[in-house]
């Protein structure tokens, strides 16, 4: 477990390194919102460098009392609302990214991204319901629509003057079964949230690794469960009612203090992902003297550039679950499924793979 007070003096550490530039998809609330808050409040705190600050998401009320709290908190930060259509949509992922892209090209030299954070799509077991791109809106929430903003938005996080780093939000460690065959989960027969979530976090690791072994070494990559963190995710008219009722009347009364992770320390957790402890394979090649510092990558090495991640901070990588396919096959299919999905969705087509 990463202590508490390792995280927050990286935090410190991290706002007094240089100024930052942050962008979250999901910021307008839950993690995203506790993240955005985490960050003013070491800027403010620890006499940071300064900060810009951007929050993606769809409601512009949400948006504004965030934004507002962080003005307060840190008033010399730049605290900007991007507001987003259905981010399900890889086509509004694409509207997105390059309106991020055309406000940071604004700042000329400057123009850059040094910490992304992914959190959007909050609500579960849902039952499989496609896109009009043809692909299911949790799938799409959770996974395709956080690796293409990594994609679109690379050319800005390979400009960071530090490591820079992407943080995705979801369900890292929970790999159990897989239908390579049918990775999309179209077969009603193997659809359940459960299922969707295995192939969501084996394909979070595949891809990333990929993203890693191509073009983004020098961008640490982090894929985390958070923990239980009580948010609005939980109250979701979108959850079925039996989840809602159990929640609110059984779950969060009965063991809601014990297993939860507080609002506050969630935030300067994921924040903390930015530490060097999560390094991009770039920044670790050949460091050996480091390793102990270093946490350890999906591919069992420390400082592989890949993480996933449990609550507290430590790997949480499900090795033998990898063993049971070839590791390079899979990783080659799951990336082309998912390129193949953004091509399709970006011509306006509907994925059907
Ligand atoms: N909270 C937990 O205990 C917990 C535990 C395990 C895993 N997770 C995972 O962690 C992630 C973040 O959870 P959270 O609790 O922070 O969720 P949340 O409170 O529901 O926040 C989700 C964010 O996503 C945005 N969003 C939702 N649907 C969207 C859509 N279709 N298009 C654009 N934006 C959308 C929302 O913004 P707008 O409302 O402005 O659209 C909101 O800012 C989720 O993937 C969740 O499954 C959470």
């Amino acid at each position: 477990m990463v202590k508490l007070d390792v995280v927050r003096s990286a935090n410190s550490a991290l706002v007094q390194s240089q100024p930052l530039v942050a962008v979250f998809f999901g910021g307008t609330g839950g993690i995203g919102s506790y993240t955005l808050r985490a960050l003013a409040t070491a800027e403010a705190q620890n006499g940071g460098k300064g900060v810009r600050a951007y929050v993606v998401g769809r409601k512009a009320e949400s948006a504004e009392r965030i934004l507002s709290e962080c003005r307060d908190i840190c008033p010399e930060g730049q605290f900007k609302f991007v507001q987003a259509g259905d981010l399900s949509l890889i086509q509004v992922v694409d509207q997105v990214c390059a309106e991020i892209l055309e406000l940071e090209e604004k700042e000329g030299q400057d123009a850059r991204i040094d910490y992304l954070m992914l959190s959007q799509g909050g609500s579960i077991f849902l039952p499989r319901k496609e896109t009009k791109e043809g692909i299911d809106v949790t799938m799409s929430l959770m996974y395709y629509s956080r690796m293409r903003i990594i994609m679109r938005l690379l050319p800005l996080l390979l400009k960071s003057n530090l490591p820079p780093r992407v943080v995705s939000v979801y369900a890292a460690g929970m790999e159990a079964k897989l239908f390579p065959e049918d990775l999309s989960l179209r077969d009603l027969k193997h659809f359940s949230y459960s299922q969707a979530r295995s192939h969501m976090v084996y394909m979070h690791t595949l891809f990333m690794e990929a993203l890693a072994e191509q073009n983004a070494s020098k961008v640490g990559l982090v894929h985390i469960f958070p923990g239980l963190v009580l948010g609005p995710a939980f109250s979701s008219p979108e959850l079925p009612a039996w989840f809602r009722f159990m929640w609110r009347f059984v779950f969060v009364p009965l063991f809601g203090r014990f297993v939860t992770v507080p609002t506050e320390e969630s935030g300067a957790r994921m924040l903390s992902l930015a530490s060097p402890r999560y390094a991009p394979q770039a920044a670790t090649d050949g460091d050996i003297k480091k390793s102990e510092e270093l946490a350890t990558g999906t591919n069992g090495t420390p400082g592989s550039g890949v993480y996933a991640l449990d609550s507290q901070c430590e790997s949480s990588i499900k090795t033998k679950a990898y063993e049971k396919f070839n590791k390079d096959e899979m990783r080659k299919k799951v990336y082309d499924h998912t390129i193949s999905a953004f091509e399709v969705a970006a011509q306006g087509g509907v994925f059907t793979e």
